[in-house]
């Protein structure tokens, strides 16, 4: 007998462990549970049957739009002929091969192969112990640390929740993990010193940088991890010549860089990869969300050719390297990766991310840039956010505890649009799906509009 919607909640309250949710509030059903019952192109359904428009692609992933039977078939196809083997000792499925050359092809040059995982937080664990290892086998025991951004999210494990930088991945958890580092937020709106210029606050990013290496000490410092633009951390495209100064001054030190494209990765910038966007020549890169625009979990880290070389003179001295899990290179995922990279090939989704992402950005910032309680609107592709703030002029926050960009997502929730308020700061954050039209982008900022002034009444 199917269940009731009210059944199905009551259930949820009491079996369910949320991830990210208020325990108790969930349990009591204080925090109102909503069950998502279908989805189509852009817009997701729930059980009073309601629609929404995602203007978050589920958690910044779901590049090609909902509801795509060619992934579906894909999946029911590869199920039906081979539903599992592992890949451990050399094995490989036809689906898993033909991927791992595909992403290559969308890599920035350089890059020799695709180690796969399940999720953006495992991926990054895999590539701490890359370092690790690389440095293991380089005779370099010493040079261990890792350094991040404050800001910067990579995951929520051990040593990607070390990585990240945001402290409410660290309270309560023992973390960071002493070996990881944090360095300047690259966010010039809030944390440039007075008068500063983006190009000088690049510098002053690098020189920090430079600091924090020299205290702890060159040689113990062995990579450097940041995505293209700041995700999480509030949706922040790099100041000019950031990313130029930044391996300026990893190359000086002899310092790895992992580009974390998890959110970056597969057209959400307008490009293949944020790497090329911003000129990044990583020697590592993190891969997840956009590669199977979340039909399946399945993550990847893409191994360059100078770490590369160092694995395998690691396998000639000293056997196989003892890291790999049951569902490395799942089949049904390739499968489904496949099939995805073939849409956003054909339909050439990450040009439409670069032409109706400009249109975005620009209609956020007609309608924002002078509104009293937005401080910065600012972008980069298919990607969006607005900063409100008590005082844009002076840069003065709203108080916290008025939770001003809690209050714009739920305001505009109420009126049928998803957009996020990000942790931290009051910032409402965009990321709809690759297909977005700029029909959509209008009924986008329509409603925006309606819900910041809505709460600008209430606040200001
Ligand atoms: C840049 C970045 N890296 C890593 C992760 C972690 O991915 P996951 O949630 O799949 O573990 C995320 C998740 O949002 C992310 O945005």
């Amino acid at each position: 007998m199917t269940k009731t919607t009210e059944e199905l909640l009551d259930i949820d309250r009491r079996y369910f462990m949320h991830p990210s949710t208020h325990a108790h509030d969930h349990e009591t059903g204080a925090l109102p549970g909503r069950i998502i019952t279908g989805a189509q192109g852009i817009r997701i359904r729930d059980h009073r049957n309601e629609t929404f428009i995602d203007g978050f692609a589920g958690l910044y992933c779901v590049n090609i739009g909902y509801g795509r039977t060619e992934v579906a078939e894909a999946l029911y196809e590869q199920a039906k002929r081979l539903a599992y083997y592992h890949t451990y000792v050399g094995h490989t499925t036809d689906a898993i091969a033909e991927l791992s050359a595909r992403i290559i092809d969308w890599a920035p040059a350089g890059m020799k192969k695709v180690y796969y995982g399940l999720s953006g937080s495992d991926a990054n664990e895999t590539q701490v112990k890359i370092v690790w290892y690389y440095n293991n086998i380089l005779g370099r025991p010493h040079k261990k640390k890792l350094i991040s951004r404050r800001g910067g999210y990579h995951g929520s494990s051990i040593a990607a929740g070390s990585l990240t930088g945001l402290p409410s991945f660290h309270a309560h958890f023992d973390l960071p993990l002493d070996r990881m580092k944090h360095t300047t937020r690259p966010h010039w709106y809030r944390e440039a010193p007075d008068g500063m210029d983006e190009a000088a606050f690049s510098a002053y990013c690098a020189e920090q940088l430079e600091a924090l290496i020299l205290a702890e000490g060159p040689d113990t410092v062995a990579a450097f991890i940041g995505e293209p633009v700041l995700g999480t951390g509030g949706i922040v495209p790099p100041p000019a010549g950031y990313w130029d100064a930044i391996q300026a001054v990893l190359a000086q030190y002899d310092i790895l860089l992992i580009a974390d494209e998890v959110v970056c990765g597969f057209g959400r910038l307008g490009t293949q990869m944020g790497s090329q966007k911003y000129g990044i020549q990583p020697d590592l890169i993190t891969i997840a969300k956009g590669l199977t625009s979340a039909y399946a979990p399945l993550s990847g880290v893409i191994v360059g050719e100078r770490v590369w070389n160092v694995i395998a003179e690691g396998s000639r001295k000293e056997g196989a390297m003892g890291h790999g899990w049951t569902y490395s290179g799942h089949p049904l995922c390739a499968a489904a990766a496949i099939a995805n990279l073939n849409i956003l090939e054909a339909e050439r989704i990450p040009a439409n991310a670069a032409a109706v992402g400009a249109y975005l950005n620009q209609r956020l910032h007609a309608e924002f840039d002078r509104h009293p309680m937005v401080g910065e609107v600012r972008g980069a592709g298919m990607l969006a956010a607005l900063e409100f703030m008590a005082d844009g002029q002076a840069r003065t926050p709203f108080d916290p505890a008025l939770k001003v960009g809690a209050k714009v997502a739920a305001a505009c929730m109420s009126r049928h649009l998803i957009a996020r308020a990000m942790p931290g700061y009051d910032v409402l954050g965009f990321a709809p799906p690759l297909v977005t039209t700029r029909e959509d982008v209008d009924e986008i900022v329509r409603i925006t509009r309606e819900a910041v002034d809505a709460v600008a009444d209430e606040v200001l």
